[in-house]
């Protein structure tokens, strides 16, 4: 093979590695080499089946060991994180099942319901506000950052708010923007030596519905799902198909005598529901004495139904599962501003000096 031809044999192979392997660029440059060497100098021939099924299989073992090992390093690398919950307080996330929910995860799988229901929150888009905050020092090197932003990223609505930026004040600079564009405004601002405050919207059918950034919103989780989420679940029911709602979250939409009553008697919830009834999860009973008794009323009869030991345990479960609630560092859930980069000391100092303590606590 003549050396011309080796070359970008040994050119193809180091694209290859390092654009569809994924590969640490050092590691494509040499394989690329030794290709080029071995066509070139030892004149390696692509002219018989052993040559060929050699590489064919030296490639399948090389992007699988690579995709495995890959994907399997992050996810073993998986660890509790902290988060807070509604009251503020912080706990570990995620927390295991607890008490009836084990068994009622397996009456959960037993009865199909992840044939009709997910278990997985998605979202279609992820957008970034911006805000800064200028000291006196800094405020024409902030100024000419955000011209230089609206420039770089060809946005119309330069001049205004690059002229009035005011001093020791946050001022929105702007919304709704792409991750590259957030970074190239966090990188020009923080250089210039503004504050910057970051925030990270993300938006998609599933979650939380806001007229402004996410009106088709279902409300069925607070934020996306992500792995962590199923730390530990042995068998994690993601579902496939949605004929019903997605149930991640469901235990902070519904009480215990609501899902009861849906299992029941899906339609007394409401009218023209198409979740199947599941009475076989209850007993009848003669008497309504007894906590927890679900009464049907027929015309003029009245029917009494205990939950049976695996309905509790299923209910249990239903009311454990609340993955998409709690803010991670991976999946935030909107709050209005709080930064997520420390403020430059100096600003911090200046600004708590003019403005008294007001805003320095944003986290
Ligand atoms: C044949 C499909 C189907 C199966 C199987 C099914 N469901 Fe449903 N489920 C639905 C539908 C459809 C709804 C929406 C009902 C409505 O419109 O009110 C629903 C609603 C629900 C809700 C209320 C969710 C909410 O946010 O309002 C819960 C909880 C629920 N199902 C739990 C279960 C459990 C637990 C099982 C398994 C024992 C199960 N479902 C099996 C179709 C199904």
């Amino acid at each position: 093979m003549t050396i011309g031809l080796s070359f970008i044999m040994g050119l193809v192979a180091a694209s290859v590695s390092y654009f569809m392997l994924s590969l640490w660029w050092p590691v494509a440059i040499i394989l690329g080499i030794a290709v080029w060497l071995a066509f070139g100098l030892f004149g390696l021939k692509m002219d018989s089946a052993f040559t060929l099924l050699s590489g064919a299989i030296l490639v399948f073992c090389i992007s699988l060991s690579v995709m495995i090992m890959r994907s399997s390093d992050q996810l073993s690398g998986l660890q509790y994180a902290d988060t807070v919950d509604e009251t503020g307080t912080e706990f570990r996330y995620p927390v295991p099942l607890l008490g009836n929910a084990p068994s009622g995860e397996r009456v959960y799988r037993s009865h199909g319901c992840a044939a009709c229901h997910t278990q997985h929150v998605t979202h279609e888009g992820v957008e970034f506000d911006i805000k800064a905050l200028a000291s006196e020092k800094n405020h024409s090197a902030v100024k000419e950052a955000v011209n230089r932003f609206y420039q770089v990223t060809g946005n119309p609505a330069s001049g205004g708010i690059a002229l009035g930026l005011p001093v020791g004040e946050w001022e929105t600079v702007a919304l709704g923007v792409s991750v590259s564009d957030a970074a190239k405004a966090r990188g020009f601002l923080s250089s210039a030596g503004a504050s910057v405050d970051v925030q990270v919207r993300f938006n998609g059918e599933d979650l939380e519905k806001d007229n402004f950034s996410n009106p088709d919103g279902r409300g069925w989780g607070k934020r996306r799902s992500v792995a962590r989420d199923y730390l530990f679940v042995e068998r994690p029911m993601l579902g496939s198909v949605r004929i019903g709602p997605d149930l991640s979250n469901v235990g902070t939409r519904l009480n215990r005598s609501t899902l009861m009553r849906l299992l029941l008697d899906p339609k007394s919830i409401r009218r023209n529901s198409k979740m199947p009834q599941h009475r076989f999860l209850f007993d009848v009973v003669k008497e309504s004495n007894e906590k927890g008794i679900i009464t049907i009323r027929n015309k003029d009869e009245q029917v009494f139904y205990k939950p049976t030991k695996e309905a509790e345990a299923l209910v249990d479960y239903l009311l454990s599962l609340k993955s998409a609630n709690y803010p991670l560092e991976e999946a935030p859930v909107y709050q209005p501003f709080t930064s997520s980069l420390p403020k430059p000391e100096e600003a911090k100092k200046e600004m708590e000096e003019k403005t008294g303590d007001e805003g320095s606590d944003t986290k």
